[in-house]
């Protein structure tokens, strides 16, 4: 079975404040360049779904295409350009992939057909109102056991992912991750253990401790 790296980078970087995200760097290296090595001795081929009008980074060994409006459009896009049998999806902006993780992720996705990586939740969890005039009121305590942060690399078959994407386009759903479309779509997804490394780089604080963490990682 062929297997294909999926790699959404065609975001604007908005809360970051640097321009497309995949292309800030830590450690002097890119995020995408980062994420794209983590996959590329695992699968057939890696394919990046870039900005309009951007280029991959030079010595990026994978092939690019446009990206679209939104995440699940690049993916969407992603899917579409890809011939593979099976498919891993991973966020450029998660540029702290061990090999471990791409191993035990494409374990599951060979044995189930639906997996991603996941971390259990270590923080007390409350629902709270976002709309109050003056202040965010604690609401209700949310029951921790049993609760996940989902992360990526998220894996499946091509076909049960085209088609709910498909689908969730044509009905006019949205998720914000392809693990939640698979099961929304009536799939079972098994989560993987993923780890702390794998947070998404998404604020100025992220980007610090992406940093930080460069410097370990590299050596
Ligand atoms: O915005 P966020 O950090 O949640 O994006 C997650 C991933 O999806 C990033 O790697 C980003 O580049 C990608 N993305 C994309 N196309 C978009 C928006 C986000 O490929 N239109």
């Amino acid at each position: 079975l062929k297997v294909a790296a999926l790699i959404p980078a065609a975001g604007s970087g908005t809360r970051l404040g640097q321009g497309p995200k995949a292309f800030v760097q830590v450690g002097g290296r890119t995020l995408l360049e980062r994420s794209v090595a983590a996959l590329a001795g695992h699968v057939h081929e890696v394919l990046v779904a870039l900005p309009a009008g951007m280029e991959l980074p030079k010595g990026v060994q994978a092939r690019a295409i446009v990206g679209g409006q939104t995440r699940q459009e690049s993916v969407l896009r992603l899917l579409e350009a890809s011939g593979a049998d099976l498919v891993l999806i991973h966020d450029a902006a998660r540029p702290f992939l061990s090999a471990d993780t791409v191993r035990a992720v494409l374990a599951v996705l060979e044995q189930t057909g639906a997996a991603t990586a996941a971390q259990p939740v270590a923080d007390t969890l409350v629902r709270a109102d976002p709309f109050q005039a003056d202040g965010t009121l604690w609401d209700e305590r949310v029951e921790r056991a049993g609760l996940w942060a989902v992360q990526t690399p998220q894996a499946g078959r091509r076909d049960w992912l085209l088609s709910a994407h498909r689908r969730a386009e044509t009905e006019g759903y949205s998720a914000t991750d392809d693990a939640g479309l698979l099961h929304w779509a009536g799939h079972q997804v098994t989560l993987v253990p993923g780890e702390a490394s794998l947070f998404k780089v998404t604020t100025p604080g992220d980007l610090l401790l992406a940093e930080a963490l460069a410097a370990v990682w590299d050596a």
